[in-house]
């Protein structure tokens, strides 16, 4: 059984068909791109996922369970942790407590989400700015800081909307770095990128979005040669390899 399996999903936004008549299944423990042009629907895509937007019609399973109509926070509570495209911190907060806010942490005991939250901070290299507001951290390091925040929720499957957008070389590769490892521990990821050369030592399938529906998913390999995904996206000529 598939982790996640959206079924024929649509959404339109007045004339605009935002998600069009789309599928695709996420397995379990693997890393999975989604791309496509600006517009494509790949952010809405995500709100329908975690619940932030209600699907016109289609079907999104989790676990093999309907999860339809379920409130964001419980789909957060079945394992489904997403970030923005517009990084979201609490950046009047310092960076230690922005990681011991989410309510449904409760379930630990103080101690345990303080050492969760310390780990997770030595995790993406943000340790030492543990005691600085979030609004001084560099945009990088802010979506570092969101990455983890997500990661204290423990979730299954993990969304990552644009995480490499207006972050230095440096944090990309650290970025990148973080997700593979946290495959090899057995977390699943679907990640909206436009950096391509990031998506393809990244992800082991790819699946693309034009105007709302899917034109290619495979390897990224694949997808590269694929002449709708080069039309649509790439463009002839584009880098894509490394
Ligand atoms: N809340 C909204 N209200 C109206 N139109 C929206 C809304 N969200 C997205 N759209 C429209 O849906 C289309 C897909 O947007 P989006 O999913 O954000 O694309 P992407 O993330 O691939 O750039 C765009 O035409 C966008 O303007
Ligand atoms: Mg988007």
């Amino acid at each position: 059984m598939a982790l996640l399996e959206v079924k024929n999903l649509k959404k339109s936004f007045g004339g605009i068909q935002a998600v069009n008549d789309c599928s695709f299944k996420i397995e379990d423990g693997c890393i999975y791109g989604l791309i496509g042009p600006n517009g494509s629907g790949k952010t809405t895509i995500f709100n329908l996922i975690t619940g932030f937007y209600k699907e016109d019609s289609g079907d999104i399973f989790f676990r093999g369970e309907r999860i339809n109509g379920l409130k964001p926070y419980q789909r957060t509570e079945r394992g489904i942790g997403r970030t923005f495209q517009l990084v979201r911190v609490f950046r009047k907060m310092k960076v230690l407590d922005n990681l011991l806010v989410p309510p449904h942490l409760e379930k630990l005991d103080k101690e345990t989400r303080l050492q969760k939250a310390i780990d997770l901070l030595k995790f993406v290299e943000l340790e030492r700015l543990k005691d600085e507001l979030a609004e001084n951290l560099s945009f990088g390091q802010q979506r570092l800081l969101e990455f983890a925040i997500v990661l204290m929720q423990d979730p299954d499957l993990i969304l990552l909307d644009e995480p490499t957008s207006g972050v230095n070389p440096a944090l990309i590769k650290k970025m990148c770095d973080n997700i593979k490892q946290l495959c090899k521990e057995g977390k699943t990821f679907l990640i909206i990128e436009h950096n391509i050369p990031a998506i393809m030592d990244t992800c082991g399938t790819v699946i693309v979005l034009d105007y709302g529906r899917k034109i290619a998913e495979g390897s990224g390999a694949d997808i590269a040669k694929d002449e709708r995904v080069i039309e649509a996206y790439l463009g002839a000529g584009a880098e894509v390899h490394k």
